[in-house]
This record gives C-alpha cells, structure tokens and sequence, in this order.
C-alpha cells in the first residue's frame, strides 16, 4: 500500500517512518536484537527492550536511545516460561500501550551435541528459547494485533531453517519449526492486517559464535562456508527488519528473507565442480 513515499518528489529519497509504532524486540540487550531495536527507534518506533540476563546492558541500550532522542523501555523475563511472557506484555501495555511489532529475536545455538551422546535437557532448552518462545509472545502480539487491525511480526530464524549443522539438531529443528509456524500464522491472521515474515541470517559476528570469528583457523574455515568474502554485519540483519517491518513491505507475508552474503549458494562450487 502506497504510504508517505508515494508524496516524496523525485530524487529525494525514500524513507520508513515508524512513528507512533510500538516494537517489542526479545533479546535485545546484545547482537542482532541490540541493533534491530537501535534501528526500529532511529526510524520512530517506540521500542521495548527485553533481556533475559543481562539487565545492565539493556537499560544502558534504553539510556543511550533515550538521550539520543528515541523513546525505548526495558523488560525481563524468560520467553520460554509462559508466564514471564503474559507479564512481559502486560507491562508494556501499562507502560507504552499495545504492541504493533514483535521481532522474535530471543535465541541460542546451545551446546554443540550429538545426537544420542546428549543430553536431552539442553535440547528441549534449546527448542524453549527457540521455538516456544516466538510462539508464547507471537499468541500475546497476535491478541492485541488484532484490537488495533495491524501489526507485523518478524521471526528470526537462520539459515539453519534449510541448512543440516551437525550437532545442533536441536538448533536446527528449532528454526525450520519457526519457519513454518511463521507461514502457518501469516495465513491465519492474513485477513486481520498482520503480517509474518521470517528473517534467516547467515554467520553475523555477534557474541553468539565469537569462539568461531575469534580463532584465525575457525574464522578462515567458516569464510570457506560464504560466498560473500565477509562475515554478515549485525547492521545487515537490522537492516533488513526494518524494510519487512515497514509500508514498504506491506505485500509481503508468510515468507523467508535470508540474508547470508550468499551461505545457501553452495560457495563450494563457486570455482567448479
Ligand atoms: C548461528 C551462528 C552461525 C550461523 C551460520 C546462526 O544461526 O546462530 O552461530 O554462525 O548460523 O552457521
């Protein structure tokens, strides 16, 4: 749908506005979730920070988006339990009203296991954070969505919603299960102005593999894995959260963006077969 760009004169850029927008991003105190909510309150989103654990990391990001004149609060709670979900959204809707975006971004690899040699806690953690968690704060996004008639909720998922990575079917399966729930819900709520979308980022430097990119044989082998010569940069996902959330994207629904410098390209066969 045609928004405030279409009142734009030629040449003088685009822009995405997200003003008046609320936008819960989970697992913002770090990584990608730290970018995405700096991006969502550049463009005018009033953002509500979540953590998990590190709280003093969270409320400095709210501090410095606050002081740069961007509106952002801060909320805890694990979004795997339940009931840390419902109190999360209660709060923000006591503190800034009902949530129009919701960027699932909570998530961990987990412990690199094989599959019978493991142990099966850490997998149904993994799956918790992962896959539970969107599903818990979608079910509350959703709810309030449809009082205000939009919303738009953002999944990330990874490459690994299409790409094996042994020792972590737990990882794996988390993420191709987010991205069928993401396809699924579009198509339910289809008709009350939410859209779904996923976002698969490839290898983004971010404290998630940093034992990875921080050892100069494992960062040589992972570049071998991109077709791109680079890592993915946390502003490269944000980025791209910040169009789908956007008027700009208001076609498009129940589908997978992946931004991966080109990881799914096979970069195996990029010098012949
Ligand atoms: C994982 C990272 C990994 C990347 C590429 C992501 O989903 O969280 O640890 O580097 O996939 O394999």
């Amino acid at each position: 749908m045609a928004d405030e760009n279409s009142n734009l004169s030629y040449g003088t850029g685009l822009k995405i506005s997200l003003k008046g927008r609320i936008a819960l991003v989970t697992g913002s105190s770090s990584g990608l979730g730290m970018e995405i909510a700096k991006y969502l309150a550049k463009a005018g989103a009033t953002v509500a920070i979540h953590y998990h654990s590190e709280k003093q990391q969270a409320e400095q990001l709210a501090t410095e988006i606050n002081n740069n004149g961007g509106k952002a609060a801060v909320f805890g709670g694990d979004v795997s339990n339940r009931n840390d979900v419902l109190n999360i959204f209660r709060n923000i809707d006591d503190k800034l009203g009902l949530v129009d975006i919701l960027v699932n971004n909570a998530g961990i690899d987990g412990k690199r296991q094989i599959c019978g040699d493991d142990d099966s806690d850490e997998w149904e953690k993994v799956i918790g954070i992962n896959l539970m968690g969107p599903y818990y704060c979608s079910r509350e996004a959703v709810k309030r969505m449809k009082k205000s008639g939009h919303g738009v909720i953002i999944n990330v998922t990874s490459v690994h919603e299409f790409l094996p990575w042994s020792g972590y079917t737990a990882y794996c399966s988390a993420k191709a299960g987010l991205s069928m729930f993401t396809k699924t819900l579009a198509q339910e709520v289809s008709e009350s102005g939410i859209r779904v979308v996923s976002v698969a980022p490839g290898a983004i430097k971010t404290p998630i593999n940093k034992d990875v990119w921080g050892n100069p044989d494992t960062y040589r082998d992972l570049l071998t894995k991109i077709a791109m010569p680079r890592m993915g940069e946390t502003s490269d996902i944000a980025e791209a959260v910040t169009f789908l959330v956007s008027e700009m994207a208001s076609y498009i629904t129940g589908t997978t963006l992946v931004v991966d410098g080109g990881m799914l390209l096979y970069p195996a066969f990029k010098h012949g077969g």
